[in-house]
C-alpha cells in the first residue's frame, strides 16, 4: 500500500476511496457504455479510471489525449496513438486482424488514414472499453470527434468512458446538453469528482505517513491540509515530497506553485493579444479571493481602460472553461490554493 506516489493510481491497494467512488465507476462500467468523469486537475480523474478498470478487470484500450493537445495535431497523430495502443495489447491486435495494416518493429500502422477506418477498429473491438483521458485535447482536431462517438455508440458494442478537467469543455466538445448535437439524448453516467473533506484529507495525509513509517504530528498534517486543501494530488505531492527529505513546507509549496506557474503560463500563451486582460482577470479574482462580474469589470477597468461587457464574458466563460476559475453563487473564485497563489506571480 503507498499512497504518495506521483503516477497515477493503478492498484486498489494504493487508492484512497473516498465515499466509494470505485466501487460507483465500477459499476457503473457494467450499466452504462458512456461514462464521463469530470474534475479539476488533480483532483484524481486518471486514477480512478484506471484503478477501476483493472479492479472491473475488462479489457481497455486507455488514450492520453494530452498528448494531442498541440495546435499542429492531427487526426493521423490520433490514428497513431490508437495504433500504438492497440500494438502494446496482443488481445487488441487478434480483434482487428482482418483489417488492412502493416507492422514495423512491432507496431502497426493502417494503410489508410482515415476516419472510416477508425470506425473500424471500433467495430472489430467489440466490447472493449476506450477511454479517451482529457478528450477535450482533441478539440483542436478537425475531426468530429462527437459525431464519431455517437456513430460508434449507436452501432458497436464499445464502451466509452471519457474524462475531463476543463469542465465546460467538456459540453462545449460533447455537446451532451444540445439538442442539435450528436450526442444529445443518449444515456450517460457523470461522475463529478470533488477534493476530499478535510477530515477525508487527513485521514488520507495520517494513513499515507503511517504506509511510509513516518510518525508527523497532527500540527504538520494540518498545515498541510490548510496550504493544500484536499485537493489529492497535492496532497500526494507534499507527501511524495515530505518522505523524501523535503522537510520545509515552504520548499514544497513553492515547487507546486513553480509547476502551476509553467501550466497557467501554457494557457496565457494561448491567448495572444488579450494575454494581459486574462491575467489580470486571474490576479484580480485571486486577490479579492470571491469577486462578482461587475468587481472584475470595475477593477480591470481601472487597471486596463475600458473592457466591453462581451470581451468581459468571454474572458471570465474561457477561464471557467480551463478550469481556471469557477463561479459560485454569483461570484467567480479560484479554488485551487496553489493556483491562487501561482497567479500572483504571472
Ligand atoms: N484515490 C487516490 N488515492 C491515492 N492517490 C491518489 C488518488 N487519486 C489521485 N491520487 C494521486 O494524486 C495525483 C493526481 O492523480 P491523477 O493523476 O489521477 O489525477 P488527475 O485528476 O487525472 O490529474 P490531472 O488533472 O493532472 O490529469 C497522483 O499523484 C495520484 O497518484
Ligand atoms: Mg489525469
Amino acid at each position: 500500500m503507498v499512497y504518495f506516489t506521483l503516477e497515477p493510481k493503478r492498484r486498489r491497494d494504493d487508492f484512497y476511496d473516498m465515499e466509494d467512488g470505485l466501487n460507483d465507476f465500477v459499476n457503473s462500467l457494467g450499466r452504462f457504455r458512456f461514462i464521463i468523469v469530470e474534475g479539476l486537475r488533480r483532483y484524481g480523474k486518471t486514477s480512478l479510471i484506471l484503478t477501476g478498470l483493472n479492479v472491473a478487470n475488462v479489457r481497455y484500450l486507455f488514450l492520453d489525449c494530452r498528448l494531442l493537445s498541440s495546435a499542429k495535431a492531427s487526426f493521423d497523430n490520433l490514428l497513431s496513438m490508437i495504433e500504438v495502443e492497440v500494438s502494446r495489447n496482443s488481445w487488441a491486435k487478434k480483434l482487428i486482424k482482418g483489417m488492412d495494416y502493416f507492422e514495423v518493429g512491432g507496431v502497426i500502422r493502417f494503410k489508410f488514414r482515415r476516419p472510416d477506418v477508425l470506425l473500424d477498429i471500433f467495430e472489430n473491438l467489440g466490447d472493449t472499453i476506450v477511454v479517451f483521458d482529457e478528450v477535450q485535447e482533441l478539440r483542436n482536431l478537425k475531426f468530429r470527434f462527437d459525431g464519431f462517438l455517437a456513430y460508434a455508440l449507436d452501432h458497436f458494442d464499445v464502451r466509452i468512458v471519457v474524462s475531463g478537467s476543463e469542465a465546460g469543455l467538456l459540453n462545449k466538445f460533447l455537446r451532451i446538453e444540445d439538442p442539435e448535437a450528436p450526442l444529445y439524448g443518449r444515456p450517460y453516467k457523470l461522475i463529478e469528482l470533488k477534493p476530499l473533506t478535510r477530515d477525508a484529507a487527513i485521514d488520507f495525509l495520517k494513513k499515507g505517513f503511517e504506509q511510509e513509517g513516518l510518525d508527523v504530528g497532527d500540527e504538520l498534517i494540518s498545515e498541510v491540509v490548510e496550504n493544500f486543501n484536499g485537493i489529492i494530488g497535492w496532497l500526494t505531492y507534499f507527501g511524495y515530497n515530505y518522505v523524501r527529505g523535503l522537510r520545509s513546507m515552504n520548499s514544497i509549496i513553492d515547487a507546486a506553485i513553480n509547476m502551476v506557474l509553467a501550466e497557467v503560463e501554457h494557457f496565457l500563451e494561448t491567448r495572444g493579444v488579450g494575454r494581459g486582460r486574462y491575467s489580470e482577470a486571474l490576479k484580480t479574482i485571486s486577490s479579492m479571493g470571491r469577486c462578482s462580474w461587475s468587481e472584475v469589470k470595475r477593477r480591470l477597468e481601472a487597471k486596463l481602460g475600458r473592457i466591453p461587457d462581451t470581451t468581459l464574458a468571454n474572458i471570465l466563460r474561457s477561464l471557467m472553461d480551463y478550469g481556471l476559475i469557477v463561479k459560485v453563487d454569483g461570484e467567480y473564485m479560484i479554488t485551487d490554493p496553489i493556483l491562487r497563489r501561482a497567479v500572483i506571480r504571472i
